[in-house]
Order: C-alpha cells, then structure tokens, then sequence
C-alpha cells in the first residue's frame, strides 16, 4: 500500500503540477508557444499527433564508416543490445544464469564494471523511457514476494525456462508455481 501511495505521489502529482504550471506559463508569454507551434507543424505536421520518435530520430546524421562499412546518412540503427552483452568479454559464459558474477568476493560490493555494461534498457536517448519506473517495479515486486514466500515449481515437476517461440516477444510458457510460507 506503501508503495501506491509512493507512486501516486512520485508519479502524479509531479507531472500534473508541471503541466499545470507549463500551461500557465505559455499562457502568460504567447510567443514561446508560437514558436514551439511553428517547429510542430514543421516536424509534425497536422495530419498525425507527435510521437517519441519526433524528438530523437534513429537515423545517422552524417555518413559514417565504422569497420570499414559504408553507412550513408539518413540510416535507419538501432542497438542489438542482445548481441553486444553476449561478446562483451566482462561476462564470462554470459549465457549461464549467474548473479553472483556481479559480486566481489565479499559478496557485497557490486563490481561497477559489469553493472555500467548490463544494457536491459539499451542505451542513448532512444533508451527505455521507462527505465526508472520498470527498476522500482523489478525491485519491489520480488522482494516483497521473496520476502513471505519460497517460490517453488509445483511438486514432483521441473520448472521450464525454454521461451514460447510462438509469441513475439520471447515469453515465458504458462506454468504454475507453488508459493510456500
Ligand atoms: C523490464 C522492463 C523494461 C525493459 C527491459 C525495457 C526495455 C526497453 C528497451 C530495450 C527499449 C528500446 C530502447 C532502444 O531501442 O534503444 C525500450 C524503449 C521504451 N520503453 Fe522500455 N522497458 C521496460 C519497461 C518500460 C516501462 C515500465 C515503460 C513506461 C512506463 C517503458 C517505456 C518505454 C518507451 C516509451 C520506450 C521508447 C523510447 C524511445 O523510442 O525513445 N519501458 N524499453
């Protein structure tokens, strides 16, 4: 319950007093969102509302070589974050389940290194925008379930992480878990 309240006040109060104050702020100096109006209609237009993608493009700007491939400007890229953490030498055997790779042997200290270069959200300003939101959820949902309760497979059955290669994204298959106090 804690939490809610945490995220109501975190997530909308916050919001909805800049957007409270931006309007009367714009309303107050008129030729800010004239000009905020002029670059909408060049970028936008008015035939679509605005997307995230109308502030950051994913295209290169210039054209560039990077090992000896040619990449004209106006290149459509985007990171293969999958790729680049499975050949980042920092993770040994990076396909093992292993958390303990980010300790020290004190089995406390985090080690930096692996952490800056674990990319969940990707990176850049086309990274996760909700990167923040999903870090407290992913916290606060299995703590507080560890917390009470040893999840387990049901009994005398095998837990199944091969992913569903029917969905589009790589699903886990529904199973049941038993939950003991
Ligand atoms: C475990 C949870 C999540 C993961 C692993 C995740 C991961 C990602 C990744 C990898 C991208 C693409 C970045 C890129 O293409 O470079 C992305 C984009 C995005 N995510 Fe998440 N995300 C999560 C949760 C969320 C949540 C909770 C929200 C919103 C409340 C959110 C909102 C967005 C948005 C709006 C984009 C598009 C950003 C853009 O195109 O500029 N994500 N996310």
């Amino acid at each position: 319950m804690s939490s809610c309240v945490d995220f109501l006040i975190a997530g909308q109060d916050t919001t909805s007093t800049t957007l409270r104050w931006a309007m009367l702020i714009m309303a107050k100096h008129v030729y800010v969102q004239e000009n905020m109006r002029q670059e909408i209609l060049e970028v936008v237009g008015t035939e679509r509302l605005p997307t995230v993608a109308d502030q950051v493009k994913r295209v290169t700007l210039n054209d560039v070589q990077i090992r000896g491939h040619k990449i004209p400007a106006g290149t459509w890229v985007n990171g293969d974050v999958r790729y680049i953490m499975s050949n980042d030498p920092v993770f040994v055997k990076p396909k093992e389940f292993k958390p303990e790779r980010y300790l020290h042997e004190d089995g406390v200290t985090l080690k930096r290194d692996l952490v800056e270069r674990t990319l969940p959200f990707s990176l850049g300003k086309r990274a996760c925008a909700g990167e923040g939101l999903a870090r407290v959820e992913i916290f606060l949902g299995p703590t507080s379930t560890i917390q009470h309760y040893r999840i387990l497979p049901p009994e005398g059955m095998e837990i199944d992480l091969e992913p569903n290669v029917a969905a589009t994204f790589r699903n886990p298959k529904p199973q049941n878990l038993r939950l003991e106090k």
